[in-house]
Formats: C-alpha cells, structure tokens, sequence
C-alpha cells in the first residue's frame, strides 16, 4: 500500500482538474494518522486554500468548538475534505470535480482504516453514505459499511448562519461521542 508520505506528495501536485488552475495551496488533510475517527468536510475555503489546511477559518473555529463537547481536539482525529482545492467564489464542489478527487479520500480512508466516519454537511454525506440523504431529516443517524460506522452532521458553516441547528447538532455530537466509547481503543475523551 502507498505510504502516507507518498499519497500527500502525489496529492499537492495533482492537476487532474480545473481547481488546480486556481488554488493557492492543496489541502491535503491534518490530524493523527493513527486516528479512528475521521471527519470529513465539503472543501477549502479561502483561508484553508492560503494556509494549505482544513477547517481554519470562522468554520474551523466553531469545529474545533464542536470537537471540544465531547472532550475531542485535531490532534486525536484526522480531518479531511471531499475535494483538496478550493472551489472559486466558495461554490460547491462540481460533480466532475469529486469524481476526480475522491481516489484521494479513499486512500486516506484505506492508510486510516477508521472505525468511526463523520460526514460534514450535505456534500460529504451525499458523497460518502448515500446520494439522497437528507441532511435535515437523517444527520445523527448511524450507518455501518463494512467495518466502518458513519454518521452526518450539519456543518459548522451552515450552523453560523442558522444557530437554530445546534442543539440538535449537540445531541448528534453526544452520540458521536457515544460511538467512540463504544468501539474505539485509541481515542482519549477528556
Ligand atoms: N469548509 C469545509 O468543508 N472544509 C474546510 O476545510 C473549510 C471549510
């Protein structure tokens, strides 16, 4: 199997899409490479395109506020996105452009081995659990594929436009938090 080294080197000079024309910085993914648990966002922005790092922007400041609930921070987890460059203007990321970009993912996911998946937003669940997932009716629910349990939550950008999301989003991170006691080893809670 491909090394981390190796995949992180080949990922930052990758021009398979247009994004490349573009970005400032790939952003690759950051966090424990041994984690068991592995968050997924949609995409950088512009602060993570500058910086060359995932979720460091206002987004990033409420993540880590989410990750703090339940006792967790960057360094016992790795954080990841859907695509690795930036998307102009902030848009979504375009079909064609996760369709070039998920081989990256997959072999963080494949080097990680993670037993807990946690889908940021629409666009990572749609992309990792299931195409029609509704995020308003299905974040928090648990799915199992293969040896792996994945969940969506809102985003943390979409939860600083519209607050009214957080309780629920703190119930979901109490049961995140539940998953991990229940089935990891190498994660400290404090
Ligand atoms: N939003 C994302 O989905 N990912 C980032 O890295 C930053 C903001």
């Amino acid at each position: 199997m491909i090394t981390w080294e190796q995949l992180e080197y080949d990922c930052k000079s990758c021009r398979r899409c247009a994004l490349a024309e573009t970005r400032t910085n790939v952003v690759f993914g950051t966090g424990s490479r041994n984690a068991e648990v592995l968050f997924v966002g949609e995409g950088p922005g512009r602060d993570e395109d500058l910086k060359g790092e995932p979720f460091v922007g206002r987004a990033g400041k409420l993540l880590d506020e989410m990750l703090a609930v339940i006792g967790l921070d960057r360094t016992k987890i790795y954080i990841a996105n859907m695509v690795k460059c930036r998307p102009p203007d902030n848009r979504d990321p375009l079909n064609i452009e996760q369709d070039e970009c998920i081989g990256w993912l997959r072999s963080q996911t494949a080097l990680l081995n993670p037993k807990i998946i946690v889908a940021l937003g629409r666009v990572a669940a749609a992309r990792l659990i299931r195409p029609d997932l509704k995020i308003t009716a299905e974040h928090g629910r648990w799915v199992q594929k293969k040896a792996c349990w994945m969940t969506a939550i809102y985003h943390p950008a979409y939860l600083l436009r519209d607050g009214r999301k957080k309780p629920e989003t703190y119930e979901d991170l109490r049961s995140i938090e539940n998953k991990i006691r229940e089935l990891c080893t190498n994660t400290e809670l404090e």
